[in-house]
Parts: structure tokens; sequence; C-alpha cells
């Protein structure tokens, strides 16, 4: 039985499911694409491949086919008073995915968008998570969906092997006194967005012009920064709940990408074999990578009821939002 801390949020994810696009893109088929090789990108990545969206298939239509997978798990959602997707590569600026889905899955419900890449399922799982402690929601439906190979730039070979596409979707309902949430955290180092940005309604940022609207990265900025700030956002984290790293029974962290994940493990000393990521099958899916890496660990009964994880997402702005919950 779970001893101190105490719940900040009496609630709990009671039933996660997934859905990645069927089309496969491995390394090999990068190496005809752009100057790499599957070397190459394993070693400084840890990716092997990824799945991309078909021409005429969409973020809501993965984020609608995780839904009904959850369905097949719970049976009808009757209880969901509230949407909240997490995406940064909507199939509209409006409507909202959430708003997509409301209606596709037939819900009586409030439906609204986070804005927060790659750190937007752990957003969306706060808010949740809060909402349905203070009884303001009786069940939330909680969506992670990209399509990130309809933003990626597939001739910027320092981009295009990082990313995925995917979804996942949890279904958020009142706690017990065995799943809770212990602590949360959420961050932003806006001054370093300008390494990490697609350009919209304005086409300028940090002094250059982009029209293209597709993701554009200094990733050894992104890298240094994740490496260097995520690791005392979980310090902070832990230190606030009284929970030390030897305590935490599965760490999911977004998967950005291998390298990232060792370097928080050894900074942080928590074990790689309780990491679970997403990234070796499925590439950066954003707000999909945490769902993407926790239900294949939970529907093979690696991770039980009462056990502590610590997941943190971090990406696009710079945000970040942590959460240290029970299971
Ligand atoms: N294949 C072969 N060579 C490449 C490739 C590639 N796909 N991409 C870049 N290179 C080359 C570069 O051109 C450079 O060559 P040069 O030395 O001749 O100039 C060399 O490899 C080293 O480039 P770096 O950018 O310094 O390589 P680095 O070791 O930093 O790895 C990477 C690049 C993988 C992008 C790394 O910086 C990284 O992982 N950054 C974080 C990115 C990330 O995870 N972003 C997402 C986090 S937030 C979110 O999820 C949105």
């Amino acid at each position: 039985m779970p001893s101190a801390p105490q719940p900040v949020a009496l609630a709990r994810i009671a039933a996660l499911a997934t859905y990645a696009p069927a089309r496969r893109l491995t390394n090999t088929d990068l190496q005809r694409m752009v100057d790499t090789s599957d070397e190459w990108i394993v070693k400084r990545t840890g990716i092997h491949e990824r799945r991309i969206a078909a021409d005429d298939e969409f973020t809501s239509d993965i984020a609608l086919a995780a839904v009904r997978a959850l369905v097949e798990r719970t049976g009808p959602l009757d209880e969901v008073d509230l949407v909240i997707a997490a995406t940064s590569t909507a199939d509209y600026v409006f409507p909202s995915l959430a708003a997509q889905l409301q209606d596709a899955a037939g819900l009586t419900a409030g439906a609204f968008d986070v804005g927060a890449a790659c750190a937007g399922f752990v957003h969306a799982l706060n808010l949740a998570t809060t909402l349905v402690s203070a009884k303001q929601a009786r069940a939330i439906l909680v969506v992670g969906a990209e399509t990130m190979s309809k933003s990626v730039d597939y001739t910027d070979r320092s981009t295009c092997v990082l990313f995925g596409d995917g979804a996942g979707a949890a279904l958020v309902v009142p706690g017990d006194e065995t799943s809770y949430v212990e602590a949360t955290s959420f961050g932003s180092d806006g001054a370093s967005g300008k390494h990490l940005y697609r350009t919209a309604a304005r086409n300028d940022i940090n002094g250059v012009v982009d029209d293209t609207g597709l993701l554009r990265q200094a990733g050894s900025d992104v890298y240094k920064w994740a490496v260097r700030r995520i690791p005392e956002a979980i310090d902070a984290l832990l230190t606030r709940a009284g929970v030390t790293p030897d305590q935490i029974d599965w760490f999911v962290p977004h998967s950005a990408n291998m390298r990232i994940i060792e370097a928080l493990c050894k900074t942080t000393t928590i074990p790689l074999e309780r990491t679970l990521s997403s990234i070796a099958m499925y590439g950066n899916t954003s707000a999909a990578s945490i769902p993407l890496a926790l239900e294949p660990a939970v529907a093979d009964g690696r991770v039980k009821r009462g056990d502590r994880i610590l997941t943190i997402g971090f990406g696009g702005g710079l945000v970040y939002a942590s959460s240290l919950f029970r299971w």
C-alpha cells in the first residue's frame, strides 16, 4: 500500500490506448531521401523507424482511432464531461481537434486543445487530473496526437530523421487510495523558443523569415537546453514531493531522442531500465510520445496499480510539464 506523500489530486488514468498509422519510414528509406545513414541516425538518436500518415490521413483521423481503441477497453465514455486534446499539428486552426473528437465520438462534453508542442500531453493530463479531483468533471478524455510528417521538411536531414506520427488517448477518472497524483509542475523558457518553431500568421522569428510553415530546429541548442533544464525540473518536483529517484518505479520522459533520455537518466540517477520510451519504433511523435511509451508497459503488466510514475514532457516554447503519480 503506498505511503506518504499525500495526494495533490485524487484522480487517475483508468485506461490508455494508442494508434499509429500503418506506413513505416525506416532509416534505410531516409537514406534514399537525404544524405544520412542508418548508423548515424541510430547512434545520434536511437530511432530505427517511424510511422507516417497517408496523404489523406490527418491528426483527427489517428486521434479518433486511438479514442476508438480506448472505448474497446472502457466501454462507452458516458461520464466524459470534457475532451482536452494536445497537438501542434491539428487539421485546422479551428475547430479544435478536441471539438472534432467530441463530435466524432458522440460525446456530450466540453472540448479544447492545449498548445504546448511536445509537452502537450502532460499539460493536458495535469489539467484533467486537477479538474476531476476538484469535481469539475466526472471524467476527462485526454488525447495527444500528431501528424508531424505534415510539418517536417524532408529535405532537411537534421530534422526529418527525428519525427513521426501517432496518437494516444487516456481516460482520467476520480482516484482512490492506491492511484492518485503526488505532484505536478509547469515551466517555460520563452527566451529559448527561437530554437524550435513553425511560423504561422507571422513569418519572421528572431530576425529570420520563413514562409514555409515547416518545423525548424537548432538541434544542438534544444539538446543542450533539455539536458540542463529537465533534470533541474525533475529535481525540483521530487524535492517538493519528498520523493527520491530510487523511489520511482517508472520514468516516462518525452521521447525526443534516446541520447537525451540517457543523459536525463544519468543526471537524475533514475535507472535506464526503469525508463519507458517510444523513440526506437516511432521516432519523436511530440504530444503522442508519452502515451505511446506508457501503453505497452501497462498492457503487458509491467506497470502495476500503485506504481509510482514520473512523466515529463518538454518541447516547443520551450516549455515543459511534469507529473508524479501512482498508477
Ligand atoms: N545524417 C547525417 N549527418 C547529419 C544528420 C543526418 N540526419 N543531421 C545532421 N548531420 C550532421 C550535421 O550536418 C553536422 O555535420 P558537420 O559537422 O559537417 O556540420 C553533424 O551531423 C553534427 O550535427 P549536430 O547538429 O551537431 O549533431 P548532433 O550530435 O547535435 O545531433 C540531433 C543532431 C540529433 C538533432 C541532436 O542535436 C538532437 O537530438 N537535438 C535535440 C533535438 C530534439 O530532440 N528535439 C526535440 C526536443 S523537443 C521536441 O520534441 C519538439
